[in-house]
């Protein structure tokens, strides 16, 4: 069984869209794949008690109980690692988790270290994206699934979704059209990956 950790910052909807459709599809049957565990590095994170009603195991660990980038790092890599074995390899899935990662930690995970963000890439990396797209006079913008390599929102890509941009958008409309999409294109993406490890 692979064992699929997902690291969350806030409201979790993409973590709650990974749950429902491996529920859905009977991923432990369908990939040999199960979400293990949920990982916040902030304890008010909403989607924590989605995934423990879920009878998911939850995490907190607060980065600022680090000292420092790598301290936290080590310590998150510890967690994850307890469902990491040679016969039950961790997939580790980032859903809005809001942190800068060190090289360290994305080479031990190389490979099986996944994101999502809500742009086009390699357009708009880092934050603000819609707010972003509509100032440059994009038409479409989208969201995309990507390995996850040293350069923030870099990688190769796994899956894209183009949304329309339209009058009287704002940052919050367009970002709502763009979520609906991640929900959609984020396990399609997970559930393909599995099918590879
Ligand atoms: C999502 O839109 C995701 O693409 C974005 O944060 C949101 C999290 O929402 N991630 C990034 O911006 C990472 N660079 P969620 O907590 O409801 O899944």
């Amino acid at each position: 069984m692979k064992n699929i950790v997902i690291l969350i910052s806030g409201t979790g909807s993409n973590m709650a869209a990974i749950v429902k459709t491996a529920q859905r599809e009977k991923w432990a049957v369908n990939c040999g794949a199960r979400v293990a565990a949920v990982i916040s590095n902030k304890a008010e994170a909403r989607g924590l008690k989605f995934a423990s009603d879920h009878g998911i195991v939850t995490e907190v660990l607060d980065h600022k109980a680090y000292p420092s980038r790598e301290a936290f790092d080590a310590a998150l890599a510890q967690v994850i690692d307890r469902y990491d074995s040679p016969s039950q390899p961790v997939l580790v899935v980032l859903a809005g988790f809001m942190r800068i990662l060190t090289p360290g930690f994305v080479s031990r995970y190389a490979g099986r270290l996944v994101n999502i963000h809500p742009s086009l890439l390699p357009a708009f990396a880092g934050l603000h994206t819609h707010q972003r797209a509509m100032d440059a006079g994009c038409q479409v913008t989208g969201a995309t699934v990507h390995l996850v390599t040293a350069e923030l929102d870099h990688g190769p890509i796994l899956a894209q979704a183009v949304v329309p941009v339209l009058p009287g958008d704002t940052a919050d409309t367009l970002g709502a059209r763009v979520l609906a999409q991640e929900h959609l294109i984020y396990p399609q993406a997970i559930a393909k990956l599995l099918q590879r490890m």
